[in-house]
């Protein structure tokens, strides 16, 4: 028998390792992925070859994630519940899909996670499981074991050797999620939607009030919907997410707290920090401004809430993303030229935007006189025209009392 885990090395996975190799008698092979959470992963591997792990994959996943993963997700501007950037709910597919293909590599029965029985996550991992390979199967520890509290996790880890590092000693502060997109953090001190989210809850932008009195200009060039340049210098998918950071961090832009429906049912609240994909997003929406005819655009706009509920609930692996992402594919062919955004405490604003392919017409919308085909007369029975029923009905209106 043998189980690929999706291991980070910290102190949930390493339990839930242990867990394996108890309960269930089998080989663990070990996953860590470089996501761009921003950790050393050399740690992860010394711990699993401890726990006497033969088989330890560690993989940079870093550019297929931004470029297979974000950027699809990024040309439908896609926000679930109108401001979450879907950091963590993006991540979920890719990882599944490396651990499913390890699997069948290796000849593995399962996977298994450490995402609790609570959450969204769990539902990524296993629905994700299932579109890529319906034979495997999927361990999910936290709702098998009998562990129901930290003290008890704690209390597992120090019967089995395992390192129990002084500040998880206490109850964790709150549970954070990282990659290249984003951070978020959820639980324990945030649990209470009243109570302010204490400042080191954020870990990679600046509080906007100590941000740099001076605004900074920045360029990002698009080409087929793709950010590919930040300040004319071309950069790699993952390159590009990782200087969007820098940048936006720097400035204190991507905070977001929300509270949020989780597809399982409850509502949860998190404080999100997307500092490059904020950018990003303000940045992809200007060139679609002047590239994308308003049919086009606002179809999208329709479509998109849509798109993002499907990622978010964990069917990025479905027919009907896939349909829309043929869509919102397909719109993205002339989205290319250069956005100029304004960063500047907390803020990411497009202040010009330029195309070779832009169908903004200054002559067509020129308060002066313009030599286009255009007419003014043509205007006025275009009114009168969609007038006409307003009228009506206001008549039928006033006929009945009504105002
Ligand atoms: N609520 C977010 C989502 O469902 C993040 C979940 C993981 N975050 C965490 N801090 N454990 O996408
Ligand atoms: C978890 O429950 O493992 C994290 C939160 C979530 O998945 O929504």
């Amino acid at each position: 028998k043998k189980v690929v885990l999706a291991y980070s090395g910290g102190l949930d996975t390493s339990i839930i390792l242990k867990w394996l190799q108890e309960t269930y008698n089998c080989e663990v092979v070990t996953f860590t992925a470089d996501l761009g959470q921003g950790e050393e992963l050399e740690p992860a591997r010394k711990k699993a070859e401890l726990m006497g792990i033969k088989d330890i994959r560690i993989e940079d996943l870093r550019e297929e994630f931004v470029r297979d993963f974000v950027f699809p997700m990024f040309r439908a501007n896609a926000v679930y519940e109108g401001v979450y950037l879907l950091g963590t709910s993006i991540a979920r597919p890719l990882i599944t899909k490396r651990l499913v293909e390890i699997a069948q590599e290796v000849g593995a029965d399962a996977i298994s996670h450490g995402a609790t029985g609570k959450g969204n996550d769990q539902v990524r991992f296993e629905l994700t499981a299932n579109a890529l390979d319906p034979a495997i199967k999927v361990i999910a520890p936290w709702r098998e074991w009998d562990i129901s509290s930290r003290t008890q996790l704690i209390d597992y880890a120090e019967k089995h050797q395992i390192q129990v590092p002084k500040d998880k000693r206490g109850e964790a502060p709150f549970s954070v999620d990282a990659n290249l997109l984003h951070t978020s953090s959820e639980g324990k001190v945030l649990e209470d939607p009243a109570e302010v989210a204490p400042e080191y809850v954020y870990q990679r932008t600046a509080d906007p009030e100590q941000a740099p009195n001076t605004p900074e200009i920045i360029t990002i060039g698009f080409e087929k919907g793709d950010a590919v340049s930040v300040n004319g210098v071309k950069l790699s998918p993952a390159e590009l997410l990782t200087k969007l950071n820098e940048l936006g961090g720097k400035h204190g832009v991507g905070r977001l707290d929300l509270v949020e429906n989780r597809f399982v049912g409850m509502k949860s609240r998190g404080v999100y920090e997307t500092p490059g994909g904020t950018v990003l997003l303000a940045a992809h929406r200007g060139i679609e401004s002047i590239t994308l005819d308003r049919g086009a655009a606002h179809l999208k706009d329709e479509i998109m809430p849509r798109y993002a509920e499907l990622i978010y609930n964990g069917f990025w692996y479905s027919p009907e993303r896939e349909m829309l992402q043929a869509l919102i594919d397909t719109s993205q062919e002339f989205v290319a030229g250069e956005v100029t955004i304004k960063l500047y405490k907390g803020s990411a604003n497009v202040i010009a935007r330029t195309s070779p392919y832009s169908l903004y017409s200054e002559d067509l919308v020129t308060f002066e006189e313009g030599t286009g085909s255009y007419d003014h007369h043509d205007a006025e029975g275009f009114i009168r025209l969609n007038g006409l029923r307003l009228k009506t009905y206001a008549a039928r209106n006033k006929l009945a009392g009504r105002s």
